[in-house]
Parts: C-alpha cells; structure tokens; sequence
C-alpha cells in the first residue's frame, strides 16, 4: 500500500486526490440575486445537507474578502438567501456552462439559456424546469481553512409534478447528476443491490 502524508505534497495535488476520493459529489445548482438585484447561477458540488427535520443544507466556496468572494457566496451572504435548484441528467450541459466565469453584471441564465422561474420567500429566481427547487434563507456561515461553508435553512420546495408517486418523490424517478474528479460527471442510477438493514 501506498502511503502519505498531505502536508507534504503540493495543495494541488491534494486538491485532485481529495476531489477524486469524494465522490460522486452532488451538485447544488444556486441561483441567488445581488443586494442590487444582479441575478446568479452556478454549480456547487461540495454540497450536501446537514439537519433534516429543519433541513439545512451547505455549500463550500473560497473565503476571501468580499469583494474577492465568488458571485454566489457574496450574495448569499449579503442577501442571506439563495436557492438550490437539483440537477438531473437533461441539465448537465446548461449546468456546466453557467460555471463559466463571466462577468458580476452578467447572468448566467441567459448565458445558459436557462428559464427563471419565481420563488415563494426568497427574491432570486429559480431554474424553472429544475426537477426539484429548494429556497434558502442564510443559517450561519463558517470559515474552515481557506474555504467558507454556507449553511442554510430550506424554506420552501418546487417538485416536478411529474416525479411524484402518492405525493412522494421516489429514487427510481430522479436521475442526478454527480460530480466525479477531473472532468468527468456521473448519472444516479439503482443497483439489483439494496439496503439489508
Ligand atoms: C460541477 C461543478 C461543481 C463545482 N463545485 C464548486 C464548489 O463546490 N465550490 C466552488 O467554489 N466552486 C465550484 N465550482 C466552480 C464554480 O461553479 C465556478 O467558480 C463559478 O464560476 C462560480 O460562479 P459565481 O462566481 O457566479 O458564483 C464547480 C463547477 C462545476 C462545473
């Protein structure tokens, strides 16, 4: 067996290795608006959820200055909203390009041809066929190293009518996309394998 010690390689080589191990990553597509009203679309994939009964979920982007901060994490914070819309399998090429870096006053939802649609409790929009839209409010965020964790409190949920059975969203029926490392993504599918306990 290999073995090593991460301080003593190169942050990029251990930014490669830990992205490759951590995988398949989800991938929160977050549209948020500025204070000024400048919309906002991008993907995240060190993303996950923390509560449940009060779910909250957190996204990771570099701290910084905020000015230096990326375009979703200074409106996160300054606005204390944001919403993550589901990618599925019909969205990876839009999602992808709306990680183009392109300039505060731009939107990468023209950028990517993506449909807005309106929120409930919060002022960005939505991608409107998204297969499921989950709006935010800011719970707290946290400065680990050099990134900044986001954490919010879902305060509202838009599901394609199409995806529900009895009211229910089922596994079977929801094909999103993972992030793997380097370039590539990967598709949620079932296995013949399920949980025994
Ligand atoms: C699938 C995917 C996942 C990504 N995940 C992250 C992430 O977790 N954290 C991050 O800082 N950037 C991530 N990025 C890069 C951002 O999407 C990219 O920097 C984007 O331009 C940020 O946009 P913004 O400045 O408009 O917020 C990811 C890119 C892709 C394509």
């Amino acid at each position: 067996m290999h073995a090593f010690d991460p301080s003593e390689r190169t942050q990029d080589e251990v930014a490669r290795f830990v992205k490759t191990v951590v995988t398949p990553r989800p991938i929160a597509w977050i549209s948020t608006q500025s204070a000024d009203g400048a919309e906002n679309l991008a993907p995240f994939s060190s993303y996950n959820y923390v509560s449940l009964q009060e779910p909250t979920v957190l996204f990771n982007s570099p701290n910084g200055e905020p000015d230096e901060l990326k375009d979703t994490a200074r409106n996160a914070l300054e606005t204390e909203e944001f919403v993550v819309n589901v990618v599925t399998e019909a969205d990876i090429e839009r999602m992808d390009h709306t990680s183009a870096a392109i300039p505060e006053d731009e939107s990468e939802f023209n950028l990517a041809e993506v449909d807005r649609g309106e929120c409930e409790t919060v002022a960005a929009p939505r991608v409107a066929d998204a297969a499921v839209s989950m709006e935010c409010t800011l719970y707290d965020s946290i400065e680990i190293h050099d990134k900044l964790m986001i954490l919010g409190d879902v305060q509202y949920v838009h599901v394609d009518e199409g995806l529900l059975t009895d009211g229910k969203l089922d596994m079977r029926d929801l094909d999103t996309v993972g992030r793997l490392g380097g370039p590539y993504y990967t598709v949620s599918d079932t296995l013949p394998f399920e949980r025994q306990f």
